[in-house]
């Protein structure tokens, strides 16, 4: 794939930050009644998409959805709230952060769900890798986070090494 030059547009977090609000229903959920996991996973790649799409403003693909833990249950007839911001880019890709709280219809008590980091990359109508307007963070969390997600990064990259060895060293047994 080719890439175009460098972007020379530079965009702040708060531009990218994106927010959904879904009603569970019983098509979302199991036999108990619990959200299926599979459907949170779905909820989080779209608000995360948003923020990725708002930061690029051209088309994006999930390259990756890191590790997700599943906090709390959520179940039919609460409402879910996910909030998405880039936290950083890099040349092709950006990396997002969703957090999801479930709110209790009755009460609105909010609890913590689910938090998740995702990458996108973005790319035009044919497919060829787009470079993306670089991220100014401004408050002390964005760059907190801007710096976690350089860290995320080398981690996911020496991670993709050590799975293609395991790979390589399968095959020659
Ligand atoms: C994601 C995709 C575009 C990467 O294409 P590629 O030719 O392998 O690109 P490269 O390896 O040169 O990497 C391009 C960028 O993507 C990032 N990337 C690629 N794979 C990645 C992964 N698994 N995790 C995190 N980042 C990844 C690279 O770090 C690089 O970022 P940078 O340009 O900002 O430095 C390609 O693998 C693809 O189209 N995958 C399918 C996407 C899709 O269909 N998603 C829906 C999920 S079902």
């Amino acid at each position: 794939m080719s890439t175009t030059k460098d972007n020379p547009i530079v965009r702040t977090v708060a531009s990218t930050q994106s927010e959904m609000t879904e009603i569970i229903l019983p098509n979302d959920a199991n036999t108990l009644g619990n959200l299926l996991g599979g459907r949170l996973m779905h909820f989080i790649d779209l608000t995360g998409a948003m923020a990725a799409y708002r930061h690029t403003r051209t088309h994006v693909v999930t390259a990756a959805m890191d590790h997700i833990d599943f906090i709390q249950p959520v179940h039919v007839g609460d409402l879910l709230n996910l909030k998405s911001s880039v936290n950083r880019a890099f040349t092709t890709s950006v990396e997002v952060g969703v957090k999801v709280w479930v709110e209790h219809p009755q009460t609105g008590l909010l609890l913590h769900v689910a938090s998740a980091y995702l990458v996108f990359v973005a790319i035009d109508r044919e497919g060829r890798r787009q470079a993306v307007p670089q991220l100014q963070p401004e408050t002390p969390n964005e760059i907190r986070r801007y710096a976690d997600a350089l860290r995320r990064r080398e981690h996911r990259e020496a991670e993709a090494v050590r799975r293609k060895q395991a790979r390589r060293e399968q095959n020659r047994n």
